[in-house]
C-alpha cells in the first residue's frame, strides 16, 4: 500500500511540467510548440534566456528528487526506490496533467539519480557536464551521461534495482532523443549557448 501511495506521488510529481507552467507564468507561451517542442531546460533556455531555464531545470530536478526522498524518509524497500524515481520520470515524459505531452527526461532523470544514490548522480551530473562543455550539444550529454549512468549506479554500490530502474529510464531517454540522435548524426543539432536566445 505503502509502495502504490509512492509510486503515486512520484507520477504526480513527475507529471508537473516546469517547462509548461515556467513557460505560462513568464508569458512565453507553449514550449511544446516553439523551437525544438521539447518542454525542457535547453528549449526554455532558447525561448525565454538563462532565468527561465533556470527555474525549470530546478523544477524538474525537484519533482525527481522529492518522490525518492520521501521514499527514502518512509523507509521504502529498494524496488519501491525505483519505481518511485521511475514513476517521477515517466510522469515527466507522459504527464497526466498536460494531456501526456511531456519532455525527454534529463533534468527529472538527474534528481532522481541524485535521490537514488547522490555520488552516482553526481557522477552523471559531471559527465552530463564534460560533454556539454567540450561539445556544446545538450542531447549528445543526455545520451552520454544516461548511457553510463545504470554502470555508476553498480560501480558506486547502488545495487541491481537501482541499476536496472536506471536502465529503464536510459532507454526510455534514448526513444525520446530519436529526433536528436537523426540530428545529430546529421550534423544538424542545434548547441547551447548561454549568452542570448536563439532559435534552433
Ligand atoms: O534535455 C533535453 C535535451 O537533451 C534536448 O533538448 O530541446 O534540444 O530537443 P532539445
Amino acid at each position: 500500500m505503502l509502495g502504490a501511495v509512492l509510486i503515486l506521488f512520484g507520477y504526480l510529481c513527475g507529471s508537473l511540467s516546469a517547462a509548461i507552467i515556467v513557460a505560462r507564468l513568464m508569458g512565453l507561451g507553449d514550449p511544446r510548440e516553439a523551437g525544438s517542442g521539447n518542454p525542457g531546460t535547453t528549449n526554455m533556455l532558447r525561448l525565454g534566456g538563462r532565468t527561465a531555464a533556470a527555474l525549470t531545470l530546478l523544477g524538474d530536478a525537484l519533482k525527481g528528487v522529492l518522490p525518492v526522498l520521501a521514499a527514502h524518509l518512509a523507509g521504502a524497500a529498494p524496488w519501491v526506490l525505483g519505481a518511485t524515481g521511475l514513476a517521477a520520470f515517466i510522469g515527466h515524459l507522459y504527464p497526466v496533467f498536460f494531456g501526456f505531452r511531456g519532455g525527454k527526461g534529463v533534468a527529472t532523470g538527474l534528481g532522481v539519480i541524485i535521490a537514488w544514490a547522490w555520488p552516482a548522480g553526481l557522477a552523471t551530473l559531471g559527465t552530463w557536464l564534460a560533454v556539454a562543455i567540450v561539445t556544446r550539444y545538450a542531447s549528445l550529454s543526455a545520451l552520454v551521461s544516461f548511457l553510463i549512468a545504470p554502470l555508476y549506479l553498480v560501480w558506486l554500490g547502488a545495487g541491481p534495482i537501482l541499476a536496472g530502474a536506471m536502465a529503464v529510464m536510459t532507454a526510455l531517454t534514448y526513444w525520446r532523443h530519436r529526433s536528436n540522435i537523426a540530428n545529430l548524426l546529421a550534423g544538424r543539432e542545434g548547441k547551447i549557448s548561454l549568452s542570448s536566445r536563439s532559435k534552433n
